[in-house]
């Protein structure tokens, strides 16, 4: 505890005789005891508990600049209405491997609505895969795990190295031009948000939905895909309905390709979280554990100092930044890509796009809002529950000691990468360990899980958005949602 923070401990210390406290009320709820006096000192030691607790994570968010309205301002940052017309036809995109040439993928066999639209594996498998979306899904490997896109409105950096970006530090912003690694450089900075670029890539990505026999670069990839569209009298229809220029006669472009995709993607902005609602004026949105946890999350667990809720985060719980946080590496015996270093074994995160050594193992800080939707994580899944990501985070050097892959699929339980070289580099803020008694990192793990959880991205509701049947007519993925585990 250091000596800045003597309120909080002190509310932490009331946590705990409150706990007692609330035990002891529990136990005389025999109508006979319940009329002891005591009673009345119980509630009332409680309710000053719990108003001091209050007092100090409502002026930490205050004094963070956390609004909890960040879902409101998505309209209006966009400068007009969402069109639902048009998502749906992103939506329907999403789900056809009509834009995948190998025939076999599609953005949801990676982004899946079981978890978020994000992956349902550690590592991602792209083409020649067994069509399955779920822990069954099977296929040579890519080389990382898939994030979830709920919520990319909001991220100025897009990537686990952030090798797309805004450079206004606005993905709503392309004045200062949007950059992307070669060969589309800067060629993408027209369109009008970060995520209408970003869906230009996926397609052309051979190990994604390309697969490696069509010939050609990313420009005849996207011409073949756009080929599939225009013959398509089904997409035809649907794009005509939301432009008038295909209306009127003209061909479907990848331009509105990528709106449809991003429109989609609008769509599915989910920050409406306990935190919000909590930060808006509703005290009981969080439970009295989550609040202890929250103030550790924003103060002594030093949390917040990476996954910041300030400035171009946009209350996304990342600062976009590049750290390393010295995550174990993993390796999969079955893969279709080439990884880095001597033996194979390693991912050297934001070297790969600055091509400068300082970077290596570098990743960008997770945004954690509905983290507990992910079946693993960090960049490649090192970790199956949310409780040992935490716990590694808060001592990496213990932790890659007691490192397991155990918990991992078979194929990724062989190739754990060199450990020394990435410790050595371990961003200096995760160098000092932080120290949480037991109930404390229940309770860190309680607000990760939960307060940060918005209700409706859950499973239960995504599915909904799988469509019945595909306008292309060809097979769909097939969806574990029984399947998907929830922490
Ligand atoms: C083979 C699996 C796969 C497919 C198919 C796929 N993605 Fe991804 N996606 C990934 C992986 C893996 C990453 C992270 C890659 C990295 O950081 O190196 C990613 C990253 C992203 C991101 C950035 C998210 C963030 O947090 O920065 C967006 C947005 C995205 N994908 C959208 C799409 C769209 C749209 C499609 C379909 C047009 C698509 N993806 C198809 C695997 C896939
Ligand atoms: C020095 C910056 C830094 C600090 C401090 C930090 N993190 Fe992280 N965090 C990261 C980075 C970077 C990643 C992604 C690492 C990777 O995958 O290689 C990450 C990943 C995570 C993940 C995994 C998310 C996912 O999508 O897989 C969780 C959960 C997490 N952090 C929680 C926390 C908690 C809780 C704390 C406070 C105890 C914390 N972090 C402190 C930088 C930080």
């Amino acid at each position: 505890m250091t000596a800045t923070e003597p309120r909080w401990a002190a509310i932490r210390d009331r946590g705990g005789r409150m706990r007692r406290l609330a035990t002891l009320l529990v136990a005389c709820l025999a109508p006979a005891a319940c009329m002891d006096a005591a009673g009345t000192d119980i509630i009332a030691a409680e309710s000053a508990a719990s108003a001091e607790l209050d007092v100090a994570l409502r002026s930490r968010l205050a004094e963070l600049g956390f609004t909890g309205r960040i879902e409101q301002t998505l309209e209006e940052r966009l400068g007009r209405r969402l069109d639902r017309r048009l998502a749906d036809v992103g939506r329907l995109l999403w789900f056809d491997p009509i834009q995948g040439l190998n025939d076999d993928n599609a953005c949801a066999g990676c982004h899946s609505p079981t978890h978020g639209f994000g992956d349902t594996q550690p590592i991602a498998i792209g083409v020649d895969n067994n069509g399955i979306v779920g822990p069954d899904r099977a296929g040579p490997r890519n080389q990382r795990r898939s994030p979830m896109v709920i919520n990319t409105a909001f991220y100025p950096t897009m990537m686990w190295n952030s090798r797309f970006h805004a450079r206004s530090g606005d993905p709503f912003d392309n004045s200062a031009g949007f950059v992307f690694p070669e060969p589309e450089g800067m060629t993408l900075s027209y369109l009008p948000h970060l995520l209408t670029a970003q869906a230009f890539i996926p397609p052309t990505e051979r190990v994604e939905a390309a697969g490696f026999h069509f010939v050609g670069d990313n420009e005849d990839i996207r011409n073949e895909v756009l080929r599939r569209l225009n013959a398509s009298a089904s997409y035809r229809q649907r794009f005509a309905r939301a432009f008038p220029e295909i209306r009127a006669g003209g061909a479907i472009t990848f331009d509105h390709f990528a709106r449809a995709i991003a429109e989609f993607e609008f769509t599915q902005t989910y920050a409406d979280a306990p935190i919000d609602r909590y930060a808006r004026g509703h005290r009981s949105a969080l439970s009295h554990e989550e609040k202890l946890g929250a103030l550790l999350f924003f103060g002594r667990a030093r949390c917040v100092q990476c996954h910041a809720v300030t400035g171009r985060s946009n209350e996304m719980f990342s600062d976009f930044e590049q750290h390393i946080a010295g995550i174990p590496q993993i390796a999969p015996s079955f893969s279709n890509l080439e990884f880095d270093g001597p033996a194979g074994n390693e991912d050297f995160g934001l070297e790969q796009a600055t091509r400068n050594a300082a970077d290596r193992y570098a990743f960008r800080t997770s945004p954690l809002r509905n983290v507990a939707l992910q079946p693993a994580f960090m960049h490649n899944g090192a970790f199956v529950h949310l409780e040992d990501a935490i716990r590694y985070h808060l001592d990496a050097a213990r932790g890659s000691g007691e490192y397991t892959s155990v918990d991992l699929p078979p194929d990724l339980q062989g190739g754990t990468g060199p450990v020394a070289p990435v410790l050595e580099r371990l961003d200096p803020l995760l160098q000092k360990g932080v120290e949480l008694t037991p109930e404390e990192f229940d309770a860190l793990v309680a607000f990760v899980r939960d307060g940060l959880l918005d209700p409706d991205a859950r499973p239960e509701r995504l599915r909904r958005l799988v469509p019945r049947k595909l306008p292309s007519g060809m097979d769909a993925l097939v969806f574990q949602f029984e399947r998907a585990r929830s922490h």
